[in-house]
């Protein structure tokens, strides 16, 4: 027994040193597949936001659209890009020898990007951009520096301003103001205004990487289907059974 417990934890050992990794502090987003509104409202920022640059060439339109229980004709009016059919992949024309010149780095494929780097670091990422003259765009970002993508999303966010310097944030402390329940103090404020507040562009992002987790993976809404299905026919099954037992039996005793 007492080899069996020695051996259980040497096992969680591995576990510990990924989770103690170096690395930027992440803001933690729990993903939800079956909030189809969410999902929805991630596709529609998805679609007008990044298609023009990145791909998620693995993922239909059509299937999204079914998944996540959209109207095909609302689809094909609102989402799909120039004489694209909705039967098709989520591609753009970009070819990547321009894309590489035009930023440095040809802007990824994002349909595994979910799985790759997982939803918290892309959930922090989007959020992090700041204003940083001294880059190409203008901006920088805590979570992937000298980043080689324009902040997209400024017209929504505002323009952010970054306090600290990589060591501070990295120890930074966000001061929760005990009567607003308020962050205070912390390393990155809003200097202008853009279309949404801090709270509404937390939401957007929210949806979108909901939106990128869903296509890095959309089995699994099937598989909570069907694995629900199953564990309530073998809640049914179970009863079978045993009432079979019992008259198989019943002649034993
Ligand atoms: C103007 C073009 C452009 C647009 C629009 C754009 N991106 Fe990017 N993105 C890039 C480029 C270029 C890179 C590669 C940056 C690098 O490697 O330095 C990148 C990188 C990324 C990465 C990191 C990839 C990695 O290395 O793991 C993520 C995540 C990402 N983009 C998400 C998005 C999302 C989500 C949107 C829509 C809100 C978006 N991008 C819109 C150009 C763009």
């Amino acid at each position: 027994m007492k080899k069996y417990l020695v051996a259980f934890v040497i096992a969680l050992f591995p576990l510990a040193s990924f989770a103690a990794g170096e690395g930027p502090k992440l803001d933690h987003m729990a993903v939800d597949l079956h909030n189809q509104a969410s999902l929805q409202r991630g596709m529609q920022v998805f679609v007008n936001n990044c298609l023009g640059c990145h791909s998620a060439q693995y993922q239909r339109y059509q299937r999204a659209a079914e998944d996540l229980g959209m109207p095909i004709n609302l689809v094909e009016e609102n989402l799909l890009l120039g004489d694209q059919k909705v039967g098709e992949q989520m591609t753009n024309a970009m070819f990547k020898e321009d894309g590489a010149s035009w930023f440095g780095t040809p802007p990824p494929d994002l349909t595994l990007e979910a799985r790759l780097r997982g939803p918290d670091w892309i959930y922090t990422y989007l959020r992090s951009f700041y204003k940083d003259e001294s880059r190409p765009w203008g901006v920088n970002n805590t979570v992937f520096p000298d980043v080689g993508m324009p902040n997209v999303l400024e017209y929504l966010q505002g323009e952010q301003v970054n306090h600290c310097t990589p060591e501070e944030a990295l120890h930074h402390e966000v001061k929760i103001d005990p009567l607003t329940g308020k962050a205070m103090g912390g390393c990155m404020t809003i200097a202008q205004a853009g279309q949404q507040t801090t709270a509404e562009f937390d939401k957007t992002i929210y949806d979108l990487v909901n939106f990128m987790a869903y296509i890095g993976e959309p089995s699994k809404l099937d598989s909570h289907r069907i694995g629900t299905n199953v564990l309530i026919f073998l809640f049914l099954f179970f009863f079978v059974a045993y009432a079979l037992k019992k008259e198989y039996w019943k002649d034993v005793h």
